[in-house]
């Protein structure tokens, strides 16, 4: 199968980076072989939410310049073996260009069923790197107006780079705060604004932060992991419902 997949956002701070590392183990646990590419260059966190900061001597930037091959800067993830990673350079000072980044990444498919791209926020130059070798996107938002515009204006990018399969996620969802903030009718709104189609509506869950800023180590059931069971699945095709509604 080979599916590149790029999260992307436009604003920051949707969940980008939570949404590709519970997309990633859930399509592990559906038996799915898995690289996740941290290309959030400057500002990587993929290694530290699974828990693989210290193993990791080569990142993709080694990879470009030519310090070592693709896969020698590919890692296991510590609480799940068959997780593959590859992380981003701490530092920005070789800007990735799309080309190389695409050709690095293509090498490496051959290896998995999927590959999912964690971008930066914004619409730049890091941005257009982690969406070149994609097939399909995710556009991660929440249910509020600053959001969204990020998710429209990184759709018509998206578009731009002729990446027409787009779906999309709103994160963080909390029924009262959506009442309170009073900004749309309904989430057919949100997604209606968006222009996109909905894959999944993930939930506030306090305890993803919990789980992830601890290297992923006590993931057991949250309402959260249960969208991402359901997204992985649907990821893969399968025509199974929301496992969560609002
Ligand atoms: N559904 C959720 N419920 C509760 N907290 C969440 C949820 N999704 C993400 N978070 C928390 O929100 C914060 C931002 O998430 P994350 O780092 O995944 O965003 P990001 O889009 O990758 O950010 P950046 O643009 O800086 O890369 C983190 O503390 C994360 O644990
Ligand atoms: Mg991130």
């Amino acid at each position: 199968m080979n599916d590149v997949i790029v999260v992307a956002s436009g604003k920051g701070g949707t969940g980008k980076s939570t949404v590709c590392v519970g997309l990633a183990v859930a399509l592990v646990k559906q038996n799915k072989r898995v690289l996740l590419i941290d290309c959030d260059c400057g500002m990587r966190g993929i290694d530290l939410m699974l828990d693989v900061e210290e193993e990791i001597l080569f990142d993709c930037s080694d990879v470009i310049c030519g310090n070592c091959k693709p896969r020698d800067a590919v890692y296991p993830s510590k609480n799940l073996n068959e997780l593959h990673i590859m992380a981003a350079p701490f530092d920005t000072d070789n800007e990735i260009s799309p080309s190389v980044f695409k050709q690095m990444t293509d090498e490496l498919k051959t290896d998995y069923d999927y590959v999912i791209i964690d971008s930066p926020a914004g619409l730049g130059s890091g941005f257009a790197t982690a969406a070149a070798p994609a097939d399909r996107a995710l556009i991660v938002t929440n249910a509020e107006p600053t959001g969204l515009r990020g998710a429209i204006k990184i759709k018509t990018r998206l578009k731009s780079l002729g990446i027409n399969d787009i779906r999309l996620i709103i994160n963080r969802f909390d029924r009262k705060q959506f009442e309170e903030n009073d900004c749309y009718e309904d989430l057919d709104e949100v997604v209606d604004v968006a222009g996109v189609r909905l894959i999944a509506l993930i939930p506030y869950d306090g305890r993803l932060s919990a789980m992830f800023q601890n290297g992923y180590a006590g993931l057991n059931w949250s309402p959260a992991v249960t969208v991402f069971d359901c997204l992985a699945k649907r990821i893969d095709g399968a025509k199974v419902p929301l496992a969560y509604k609002g």
